[in-house]
């Protein structure tokens, strides 16, 4: 070899070298930044977005602190005085359930799943004791839809640490809107949530005109459809005119449909809030996202027969027999942005103080060193997401806009969200309130809400292995610090 062969092929190694760095180098980084540390604050997490609201400051404690004083999320609890008006003790237990004369492992509430139903008035103060028996990776239980104080929201690592085997933990919150709400595991929920660890709460109007109603909870075990752990359709008696009030819960990950097959139906409520001036509706189907709750109001016919309310695969008959008409999907869906009529919101959408984008994307990465095929916000995986930074009493407007080519049921936790939009069609009919919005492939909404609780919450897709997956952002209040960690001593690990 001449030198000048032996200086020619030397080069010809360093390009490689060279090369091959310039791939694995960048990939070696997005791999080593895409890792979640083993005892982080969400507060560390990411990086903020003001929304063209003032700049937090970044102190040591992260993106929601500003140099004026501050307050710990573990601060922000419900009244920690006085007698409960509703006092419930919940046991978590890992262990089998029973479906369709099926047994499978899963988690128990009190020994059942669902378990049970808790009913509380409005202006109730609920007490929840929970109890963890067996659960070994821990739990917690977060109250769906209702707009708890920050400390009660049962987020592991957020708002509280996992409870423990052998260990315990109490809720106090008011719940001062009546309407149909659900509780779940909030710890690795993507499993606890789906092997059973929920039930559902109702806060009961002052009064109500309806002579009988009926909670219905949709949940797969598996690959089983049941409503409220039954695999049977429900039975609920009525007398010819009465008009009963079905409380639809849709725990699963993807939409519910629910239909009246051959009668019509009133929709009186979405997530917890009612609708106004809702109207009858014809051979139409509501469309539940996951997370999200419907109160279908149906009247028992004159002639001794009952009515069929349709959950996808299974039924609530309501009336004096088992005789119902059936029928299929209409296939023609229930429209909230043009259902029922306006009415006063109680803020102007339009005085907008922070404006947000939460735009779901999705490409090649990593998320905690996993390739694959990414959910991005913004852009950006999983733990790299924006912190969503507001100040007590703004009003925040927010673009949810899904270019993944999957749904997407989206859920902030601590808030309800007024639909103003979709793909550019305004509300015209009453406001639509929602906690649980399904975001379908290829949609577009803008939706507002008024920042009154102080607090840092979740904010993220109740497709729960969505979650897991990394598609979860937050919500923080200036001047609000948070003492948890994701991972830590309890092992927090909210999804
Ligand atoms: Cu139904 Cu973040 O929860
Ligand atoms: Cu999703």
């Amino acid at each position: 070899m001449t030198e000048r062969e032996a200086l020619g092929r030397r080069r010809r190694v360093v390009a490689g070298v060279v090369a091959s760095l310039l791939v694995l180098g960048p990939l070696a980084w997005f791999w080593w930044t895409s890792l979640v540390p083993a005892n982080a604050s969400v507060m560390d997490m990411g990086y903020p977005d003001t929304g063209g609201g003032p700049t937090a400051t970044t102190g040591p404690h992260g993106h929601g602190t500003t140099d004026g004083p501050t307050v710990s999320v573990a601060e922000l609890t419900g009244p920690s005085a006085g007698v409960p008006d509703v006092d419930v003790t919940l046991t978590a237990e890992s262990g089998p359930v029973t479906v369709g004369g099926r047994t499978m492992p899963g988690f128990t509430l009190n020994g059942s799943s669902p378990g049970p139903t808790i009913d509380a008035q409005v202006g109730d103060l609920v007490q929840v004791t929970l109890v963890n028996r067996s659960v070994a990776d821990g739990t917690t239980l977060h109250w769906h839809g209702v707009d708890v104080p920050n400390a009660e929201d049962g987020v592991a690592g957020v708002t509280q640490d996992a409870v423990p085997v052998g260990g315990s933990h109490v809720y106090r919150f008011v719940v001062d809107h009546p309407g149909t709400y659900w509780y779940h595991s909030h710890q690795v929920s993507h499993a606890q949530v789906r092997g059973g660890l929920f039930g559902v709460l109702v806060v009961h109007p002052v009064a109500d005109d309806h002579a009988a109603e009926v909670v219905a909870a949709v949940h797969r075990y598996g690959s089983t459809p049941t409503v409220d752990g039954s695999t049977d359709d429900l039975r609920t008696d009525a007398a010819p005119g009465d008009r009963v009030r079905v409380r639809v819960v849709n725990t699963g990950s993807g939409v519910l449909r629910a239909w009246v097959p051959g009668a019509p139906f009133r929709l009186l409520a979405v997530d917890g809030r009612d609708l106004h001036e809702p109207g009858p509706v014809d051979a139409q189907a509501v469309v539940l996202a996951g997370g999200g709750r419907a109160d279908l109001e149906v009247t028992v016919p004159d002639d001794g027969t009952s009515v069929r309310v349709r959950l996808g695969s299974l039924s609530v008959v309501v009336g004096p027999s088992g005789d119902a008409p059936d029928g299929d999907d209409p296939r023609t869906y229930l429209d909230l942005l043009s259902y029922g009529t306006p009415t006063d919101v109680g803020f102007d959408p339009r005085a907008v103080d922070r404006r947000f984008t939460y735009a779901i994307g999705r490409r090649p990465g990593f998320v905690d060193g996993r390739p694959g095929l990414q959910w991005t916000i913004n852009g950006h995986t999983y733990p790299d997401v924006p912190m969503f930074v507001v100040s007590e009493g703004d009003v925040v407007r927010m673009t949810l806009r899904n270019t993944s080519g999957q749904a997407h049921p989206m859920h902030l936790h601590g808030h309800h969200l007024l639909v103003l939009s979709r793909d550019g069609t305004p509300s015209t009919g009453s406001p639509w309130w929602a906690d649980s919005l399904e975001l379908a492939a290829g949609q577009t909404y803008e939706v507002a809400f008024v920042a009154d609780n102080p607090g840092v919450w979740m904010d993220h897709c109740h497709n729960l292995p969505h979650a897991q997956q990394g598609l979860v952002a937050h919500l923080a209040y200036t001047g609000v610090t948070d003492p948890y960690v994701l991972g830590g001593e309890s092992d927090n690990a909210p999804e």
